[in-house]
């Protein structure tokens, strides 16, 4: 039996939760695929209930299980808190506790959808990148400080890695870019950054050993714009922490929606999966918010913890059938949605 922990988190977390465990439920009920659910907090539901984001309750339940599923965290009720105390500190301490180093964020565009992106349909056509994104280092987890000295606020944040943390990240690119049209786009900015040299260095060395993948370097303010003029170029982007997570949500929004991208997050241990949306105060609660990026979430799941491409698959082609009859939500067409409950409904009725 797979002992999954659930972490729902804040603002919509509930709903898509919900959503994608339902989901998960009817892929088990039509296969052999067997399951047990464990619950705890995490974000700004762990600091309501225990003062802390990633409180020692949440750690504990880690053990012993095969993969984690999380919502979203954050919301402005906690925005006030001392930095080191907000609800997405929770988040990133659970990915250190995990040691979850390699962030996958694959973006397609459903043909379907072509027209609900802001792009022209013949430029964003067949568009297929998967965003590997470094998830414990950077400056996410670099030294900072504010402080006042001689009357004058400063802060700072460090970008920092070490040839290692590059390394292991680089080499699983590589590797997912051979499975795919054997590309690699490193994102950087080595034109100023120190950091972004040694990334440059490593990855160039490593390379040696995939010489069948084309290696192209870019900085990250061009590539933000080449995503947008000509994203087809793309195959396999590796960045860093930072850089990854602005340009996923970059992407997600030439496909058409942030509610539609998901994610897993690799390292050497258990795995966990997240939407790479955030917890979307503003319309949490009202049955609105699309469950896609959660339940394409579990597919990665089943896919990369539970070696079940075949369950993962049902579930994708149940989305696209979904999403080719137009059933779409809010953040996809305002003015004829369905909810959030109608496309579970869907999606669980197309499996
Ligand atoms: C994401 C989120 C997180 C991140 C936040 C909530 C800490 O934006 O997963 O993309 O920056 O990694
Ligand atoms: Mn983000």
């Amino acid at each position: 039996m797979k002992e999954i922990l659930v972490l729902k988190g804040d603002g919509v977390g509930e709903e898509i939760i919900n959503s994608a465990l339902k989901v998960l439920e009817e892929i088990s009920n039509k296969s052999d695929f067997k399951y047990n659910l464990n619950f705890a907090e995490i974000g700004g539901d762990a600091i309501d209930k225990y003062g802390d984001p990633f409180p020692e309750e949440t750690k504990e339940m880690l053990k012993n299980k095969d993969a984690v599923l999380l919502g979203a965290v954050g919301g402005p009720k906690w925005d006030n808190i001392e930095s080191d105390k907000r609800p997405e500190k929770g988040l990133l301490r659970l990915r250190k506790e995990m040691g979850v180093y390699i962030n996958l964020r694959p973006a397609k565009i459903y043909e379907k959808l072509l027209d609900r992106s802001p792009i022209k349909n013949e430029i964003v056509k067949d568009l297929n990148i998967l965003v590997v994104r470094e998830l414990l280092g950077g400056i996410y987890f670099g030294k900072r400080d504010i402080y006042v000295e001689k009357g004058i606020r400063k802060a700072y944040d460090v970008e920092f890695y070490d040839e290692k943390e590059i390394k292991r990240i680089a080499k699983y690119a590589f590797i997912a870019a051979r499975d795919r049209r054997k590309k690699l786009s490193l994102i950087d900015k080595a034109n100023v950054l120190d950091s972004s040299k040694l990334w440059r260095e490593v990855v160039k060395e490593v390379h040696e050993d995939f010489k069948d993948v084309e290696l192209e370097f870019l900085y990250v303010d061009n590539a933000s714009m080449q995503l947008i003029k000509n994203p087809r170029n793309f195959d396999v982007i590796l960045t860093n922490n930072i850089f990854g997570d602005i340009l996923s949500d970059e992407l997600s929004e030439i496909t058409g929606s942030i509610g539609l991208l998901p994610s897993a997050s690799i390292g050497d241990s258990i795995s966990l999966y997240e939407p790479i949306h955030g917890s979307a105060l503003d319309i949490a609660g009202k049955n609105i918010v699309n469950p896609i990026a959660t339940i394409l979430s579990v597919a990665m799941m089943l896919k990369f913890s539970f070696n079940r491409e075949d369950l993962a698959k049902e579930i994708e082609e149940s989305v696209k059938k979904t999403i080719e009859k137009d059933i779409l939500s809010f953040d996809l067409n305002k003015e004829n949605y369905y909810t959030t409950k109608d496309i579970t409904d869907e999606i669980i009725k197309n499996l």
